[in-house]
């Protein structure tokens, strides 16, 4: 709130006076001086400037932002269809994951459109980057490196070169020389990320900061550094196994449903066109405990293995690991199944896996993984040629899911033969052939069918 002012002013002449006196200076009247009380801001009236320009929005909303693409489809589609420039981009992920191997390739591939990229590293050699860079086939002229950590020169950098892309690896080895904070701390990342920001709006150029996270998947340094920039990338995927997820997590200019999938190999990452057959690829058929399921991400549906095993626990506590799902949704899937269908999990340790390192956070895949579990219990393998799709409700019903038609279209494709899906998207599916639906209204009528 902008509070008012006391100042003393001349009745006379209109003098004003910081303090109250007996005596104009200027009239030299006597006791003619009184209080008032101003607010600033109607003071500062007549310096009022208006804004520039005011534009409509009917005639900005379609004028569609210059993006510049790298032509490697996957990165441009989780971005939002191109780089927009002047943009901030933070790409997070665990070390060894492939951040620099992807932006290495990005630089490249935009260096090969004549575009200059710095590519400022704080952790690398000039030979480490060129030797990869080279392996990659990336090592174009027009892009240039520098071991640099420190802000200030690589905003001068950025005015001399007049780049159109920046990559900054890492922001956690980046520092400010005008800060009095230790490099590292997070508020040296902040500073360096706002003087970055600035250079990158300024400059009309896009910068792509590299972020390490922590093994619980929290940038390491502040969560704010997210609210700083305008676009979160997250690379994700087990180290032990080639495929790498790279998702939007933010996106001020674009959706935050796509993922891409790469796969990780001797000439860095590649597109991964058809990623069903790989999450699928090494499933072992007529096991108890693992089913497929139907996981839908921005435009794409994959199918996916999840994997149960439920043994009896040995101490008091009864285990819940799970890698690839949600903890607390697993639990509810437990207690659906104490509760709704009498089978006692409270002396059960239960393992859920999801293969091939992907993230499912869509509930469509809770019928699966319920009936993973329960293959597990009763130790019946589930047909291999079934897929199982349907969100849990706590009632124990099985609900409906979106896009259904989509991803049987991705389970015929591959040869499946059966698909469980719920009884209240039925009425989407006339006329489908080749595939045989089973509607289940209830996870007690998806049991009496599977097994
Ligand atoms: P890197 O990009 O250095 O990870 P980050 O920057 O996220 O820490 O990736 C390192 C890993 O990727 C390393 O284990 C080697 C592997 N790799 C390949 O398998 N193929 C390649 O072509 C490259 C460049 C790296
Ligand atoms: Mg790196």
């Amino acid at each position: 709130m902008v509070k008012s002012k006391t100042i003393y002013e001349c009745e006379h002449c209109g003098t004003q006076y910081a303090k109250w006196q007996g005596k104009c200076d200027t009239c030299a009247a006597w006791e003619s001086i009184s209080e008032v009380r101003v607010s600033p801001k109607a003071n500062r009236n007549d310096h009022l400037t208006p804004v520039q320009e005011l534009k409509s929005l009917h005639d900005s909303a379609n004028q569609k932002f210059e993006r510049m693409t790298t032509g490697l489809e996957e990165f441009d589609r989780v971005i939002g269809g191109g780089f927009v420039p002047g943009s901030l981009v933070l790409i997070g992920g665990q070390p060894g994951i492939g951040k620099s191997t992807l932006l290495l390739q990005i630089s490249g591939l935009l260096a090969a459109q004549n575009q200059t990229v710095l590519y400022f590293s704080g952790e690398e050699s000039l030979h480490q980057v060129a030797d990869r860079a080279n392996r990659l086939g990336a090592a174009e002229n027009h892009l240039k490196f520098a071991n640099e950590q420190i802000v200030e020169n690589i905003q001068a950098a950025v005015e001399k070169f007049k780049p159109t892309a920046v990559i900054v690896d890492s922001i956690q080895t980046a520092y400010s020389e005008r800060s009095d904070n230790i490099p590292g701390s997070i508020s040296q990342i902040r500073e360096s990320a706002e003087i970055l920001m600035r250079s990158a709006k300024r400059t009309n150029t896009v910068f792509i900061l590299v972020g390490h996270i922590t093994k619980d998947g929290f940038l390491a340094g502040p969560k704010m550094l997210e609210h700083v920039v305008d676009t979160v990338l997250y690379l994700e995927g087990d180290r032990q196994n080639q495929f790498r997820m790279l998702r939007a997590v933010k996106n001020r200019f674009g959706s935050t449903h796509e993922l891409g999938v790469f796969e990780m190999g001797e000439r860095g990452l590649t597109v991964v066109k058809n990623p069903s057959e790989l999450f699928l690829g090494n499933r072992a058929l007529d096991v108890s405990g693992t089913a497929i399921t139907s996981h839908l991400e921005g435009s794409r549906s994959f199918l996916v293995e999840v994997q149960a095993l439920v043994s009896s626990a040995v101490y008091g506590n009864p285990q819940r690991n799970v890698t690839g799902y949600d903890l607390r949704r697993l639990s509810m899937l437990l207690a659906v199944l104490d509760r709704r269908l009498g089978f006692g999990m409270g002396t059960q340790d239960v393992f859920v896996n999801v293969v091939g390192g992907l993230r499912l956070e869509e509930t469509a895949v809770d019928l699966g993984i319920l009936m993973a579990v329960l293959s597990s219990l009763k130790d019946i393998p589930i047909d291999p040629h079934t897929v199982i799709i349907g969100e849990v409700g706590l009632g124990g019903e099985v609900r409906g899911v979106s896009h259904l038609r989509q991803r049987l279209a991705e389970a015929r494709k591959l040869d499946f033969r059966t698909v469980v899906c719920p009884s209240v998207n039925q009425k989407d599916l006339s006329n489908l052939k080749g595939i045989q639906i089973a509607p289940v209204k209830t996870v007690s009528d998806a049991l009496k069918l599977l097994f």
